[in-house]
């Protein structure tokens, strides 16, 4: 998480930087923060609570400066307050940093210094310090920006992608990472930085740094070492194009999202006519065992895929969250294939689980909705779901996008036709919720959903939606599982939401519907079934093949999620504690 720009060039620097950390406080908005080079060539340093927008008011936009680097953050090492947010500093550094310093605390412990903050950060500034020191101490020559970063780099562990100023040379911004992204991009006399390449426009050179290099960035160059300080001939990358799918105006990202979906689909449908998916497909089957990988509703969106190439190719099928497949014994070798799911491709418990897969030999694909991002480094096959960035906090169309590529793959694999109604469906249903009057629920106070089978795994993703972005607690259950020990908790208090597209299972789903009204809850169906008429509350699904309606019954959840939470007065695209791309583990 944490988001981190910066700029070298001409006067505008605090301008870039402030316009930069807009683009990426989807990456984290408790507070925020700018180091940069005045005019005197000394550094200073300014910093907000809340949104990068607050920053705004303690910048002096008519101050000229050519260097500067700003961060965005999410909270991990510290609360949000001014002493704890980034840029941290020692006398002669000055540094931004996203990820995580594992050995915060020895290192903390060695170096005899005063901490003003609570962060993990504070400590890479120190120990720059520390071996600044050191090297003065022991040489009388002049020493080395790039030495004392070698040092200190060696010492950290954890993930890390650091850019700092040094006050002995504020002509130059130095940045160095491990397990975590950074790109730097050039222009004519201007240099850009940033945790990710989405956020810098209209450069014709990028690079991004591998694990352990160095680099230093002056206004017209870049030079980047490896870790033993040799200078390296980095490969150019290319930055794709993002494809912005609507400039409609709407009042939310959230809502923007889902109702791009019915584009969204397009674009994937048009990606299952290429060479490259056809040929995924068929090479899919030869693996022996296949397992998906993904966290939170990239987890559910594997669970879909579980059940739906289960049932094609007609074989086991794993789903695991991200977080348990990197630690647990995995029996996994060259014979098998990881699926990563992601849409951001930069979540590091993915990153992390797909490693872990290559490590063992495991053919990895990728299918993620960001065509730059680490992920699409480590495929061997590689989805682009081309869906247009996705800003707001809560997963929308991507989930929508993952689940339709899914679907696709395993009907290629299979020779199956694949359905494209479900475009059209999806403008229809859209169109019709907008009727629907969520606000009659907001009244309860507990929310259940339920479902068998496919409709478990929309349970599973509305429920998430809903305490997500409103802050209620609400559960998903497989409908089987509710008299289990979940019964208890329902009472006129409740609101369960059953989702019910199955037509095998449909009764079993029935009963669970009796025995929570039973108990006094109310009840809202999701189904394309008319067997529910005499009941208050349904919204109607358009009727499309059952294997692929997942696709439909999750987006009234969405908008329940959505409305819930204006109603609460919260804003649904930024909910607190929360960050667009979690990058840490
Ligand atoms: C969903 O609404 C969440 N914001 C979250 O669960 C997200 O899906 C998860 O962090 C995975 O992100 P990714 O798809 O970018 O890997």
């Amino acid at each position: 998480m944490c988001g981190i720009y910066g700029y070298i060039g001409k006067e505008k620097a605090l301008f870039h930087v402030f316009d930069g950390l807009k683009r990426l406080e989807y990456r984290g908005y408790d507070s925020s923060g700018i180091a940069y080079v005045d005019k005197n060539g000394k550094i200073k340093i300014i910093k907000s609570i809340g949104e990068v927008e607050n920053l705004k008011n303690k910048i002096n936009f008519c101050e000229k400066s050519n260097l500067a680097i700003g961060h965005t953050r999410w909270a991990t090492h510290g609360k949000p307050d001014i002493k704890n947010c980034h840029p941290h500093f020692s006398e002669h550094f000055a540094l931004v940093h996203n990820g995580i310093i594992e050995n915060y605390k020895d290192l903390k412990s060695q170096l005899n210094y005063k901490f003003y903050s609570e962060t993990d950060t504070e400590v890479i500034a120190k120990l720059l310090e520390e071996n600044y020191k050191k090297l003065i101490n022991n040489s009388n020559k002049e020493i080395s920006i790039l030495n004392i970063i070698k040092n200190s780099l060696d010492k950290l562990k954890g993930s890390f992608a650091v850019a700092l100023i040094y006050k002995n040379n504020p002509q130059n911004i130095y940045v160095f990472k491990k397990n975590s992204p950074l790109v730097i991009a050039k222009n004519n006399q201007e240099s850009f930085i940033s945790s990710d390449i989405n956020a810098i426009n209209n450069c014709f050179e990028y690079y991004s740094l591998s694990d352990m290099d160095i680099a230093e960035i002056g206004e017209n160059y870049i030079k980047i070492y490896d870790e033993n300080l040799n200078l390296i001939n980095k490969k150019k990358i290319k930055k794709k194009a993002l494809n912005y799918l609507t400039s409609k105006k709407y009042s939310h990202n959230m809502l923007k999202e889902i109702n791009e979906i019915p584009i969204a689909l397009e674009h994937i449908y048009k990606e299952f006519q290429t060479k490259n998916f056809f040929n995924i497909s068929k090479k899919i089957k030869e693996y022996k065992n296949i397992t998906i990988v993904g966290c939170g509703t990239a987890y559910h969106a594997g669970l879909y895929g579980k059940y739906i190439l289960e049932k094609y190719l007609n074989k086991k099928i794993y789903s695991e969250l991200s977080s348990e497949f990197k630690y647990k014994n995995i029996i996994i070798n060259k014979n098998d294939l990881v699926i990563g799911i992601s849409q951001s491709g930069e979540t590091a418990d993915t990153i992390s689980a797909l490693e872990r897969a290559k490590s063992k030999g495991a053919s990895v694909l990728v299918i993620t909705n960001t065509p730059n991002s680490t992920m699409t480094r480590l495929a061997d096959y590689l989805i682009i779901c081309n869906t247009g960035p996705e800003f707001g906090v809560a997963a929308t169309k991507s989930y929508v996008s993952q689940i339709y590529t899914l679907y696709g793959l395993a009907c290629l694999s299979i020779n199956k036709k694949i359905n494209n109604s479900v475009i059209n469906s999806s403008k229809k249903l859209l169109k019709e919720i907008d009727k629907f009057e969520f606000c009659k629920f907001y009244n309860k106070e507990k929310f259940f959903f339920i479902g068998r089978l496919f409709d478990s795994v929309t349970a599973f993703e509305g429920a998430l939606k809903l305490k997500e972005i409103s802050y209620v607690h609400s559960e998903g259950y497989c409908a089987g599982e509710l008299k289990h020990g979940t019964l208890s908790l329902i009472d006129e208090k409740s609101l369960v939401i059953a989702i019910i597209t199955q037509d095998s299972i449909k009764e079993k789903t029935i009963n669970a519907i009796h025995e929570v009204k039973a108990r006094g809850a109310e009840v809202l169906v999701i189904t394309q079934f008319k067997d529910f008429k005499q009941l208050d509350n349904i919204i109607e699904l358009p009727l499309i093949e059952e294997d692929i309606l997942s696709v439909l019954s999750i987006i009234p959840l969405q908008l329940f999620a959505f409305n819930f939470s204006l109603m609460k007065g919260l804003n649904p695209d930024k909910p607190r504690n929360l960050a667009k791309s979690v990058t840490v583990e």
